[in-house]
């Protein structure tokens, strides 16, 4: 055993030496160290050397397969040095080259971000304050606060995604919420009125999507709440946001609409500017663009907020941000905007 250990090792030794390649290293590990290999098949034979030999025999064959191993790692070190030497002997490489010739890839802000910047800017110098409010709402802020019961077909207009987690005796079961209003009722807890505010925000609804329609998309809540408030500063304010925002004068109309938060409620069209209200595919020749629900806030909402409503009145309106950014830049697939394709977020 020990002449054929030590015929086998020199002859492992010597062909790593030769080995030209890692390929032919490779080869040769697979003939010596591997499953079937050689000096593998000689730990096999143990068992059947008698027990007084067994104990130094394997000892010998570890320490050879040690040192085969170590052979077979140095030499591959030693290859893909060598390699590595070559190819930078044949390729030029300049390190003194600055590394901004070629420019840096500069990033930019997303158009709903730029959108809502500008939205968050317009209505700051109207004096509205800028609220945040959480994405994971509660059942109670999402709907019944709104004047939403748990048995109100309104829910069926809204259907979400729920969290999986114990439903809470008074808040009920927490959802991905479904539009920014729960902040009507979040903002009042927290500041009381008089309030003037804005709440942007991401939201969720279960839906089958197609180019009108995102189960994740943005909108921005507004809400006035004063003594002597009334439709027609809702008007104003939004004529006056929109011709800001467009940079020319805007028309705004009202229809009625409804919503349970509400009383009553409205939708609010503004004219077309794609073809100045002369009627186009946009505005489906109505020379009106729907764009945003709003209303004089319902008696209920303002008691949830503790807000009494005899004292105090006002609006609230709420705007999908994709469909003002479609309309202004012509985009035909709500889908673009978080679909990740490079070619579109560069456009902006
Ligand atoms: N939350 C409504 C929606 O997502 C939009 C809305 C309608 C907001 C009327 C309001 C409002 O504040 O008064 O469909």
């Amino acid at each position: 055993m020990n002449q054929e250990l030590e015929k086998l090792k020199k002859q492992a030794t010597e062909a790593i030496q030769k080995a030209a390649s890692t390929a032919t290293l490779t080869e040769l590990d697979v003939r010596y160290l591997g499953r079937k290999g050689e000096l593998t098949n000689m730990l096999r034979t143990l068992k059947d050397l008698p027990e007084n030999e067994r104990k130094k025999a394997g000892q010998a064959l570890n320490a050879a397969k040690n040192e085969l191993e170590q052979a077979f790692a140095h030499k591959r070190a030693t290859l893909e040095k060598t390699a590595l030497e070559a190819s930078l002997k044949q390729e030029f490489f300049d390190i003194t080259l600055p590394g901004t010739l070629r420019g840096h890839a500069i990033g930019t802000v997303h158009v709903l971000s730029q959108l809502q910047e500008e939205a968050e800017r317009i209505f700051s110098q109207m004096g509205f304050m800028i609220v945040d409010g959480p994405e994971i709402e509660s059942e109670y802020y999402n709907f019944e606060s709104l004047n939403i019961p748990a048995d109100h077909p309104a829910r069926d207009m809204q259907d979400t995604f729920f969290i999986k987690q114990k439903r809470d005796a008074s808040h009920g079961r927490l959802v991905l919420r479904t539009h920014t209003s729960p902040n009507q009722v979040r903002a009042l807890e927290k500041y009381g009125a008089p309030i003037r505010m804005i709440v942007p925000g991401r939201v969720f609804r279960n839906e089958a999507t197609d180019a009108r329609h995102e189960h994740t998309f943005n909108q921005i809540e507004g809400m006035l709440i004063d003594k002597d408030i009334s439709i027609a500063t809702l008007k104003g304010i939004m004529k006056e946001f929109l011709s800001r925002l467009f940079g020319k004068e805007v028309e705004v109309r009202f229809r009625p609409g409804y919503f349970p938060f509400v009383e009553p409620g409205l939708e609010l069209d503004f004219s077309c500017l794609l073809c100045e209200s002369k009627g186009c595919r946009v505005c489906k020749n109505t020379g009106w663009v729907e764009f945003m629900g709003s209303g004089m806030t319902h008696e209920n909402v303002l008691r949830a907020s503790g807000v009494d409503p005899k004292i105090y009145q006002g609006w609230a309106f709420g705007f999908g941000l994709e469909r003002l950014a479609m309309m202004r830049y012509g985009i035909n697939d709500i889908r673009l905007f978080n679909g990740g394709d490079l070619r579109f977020i560069k456009q902006f």
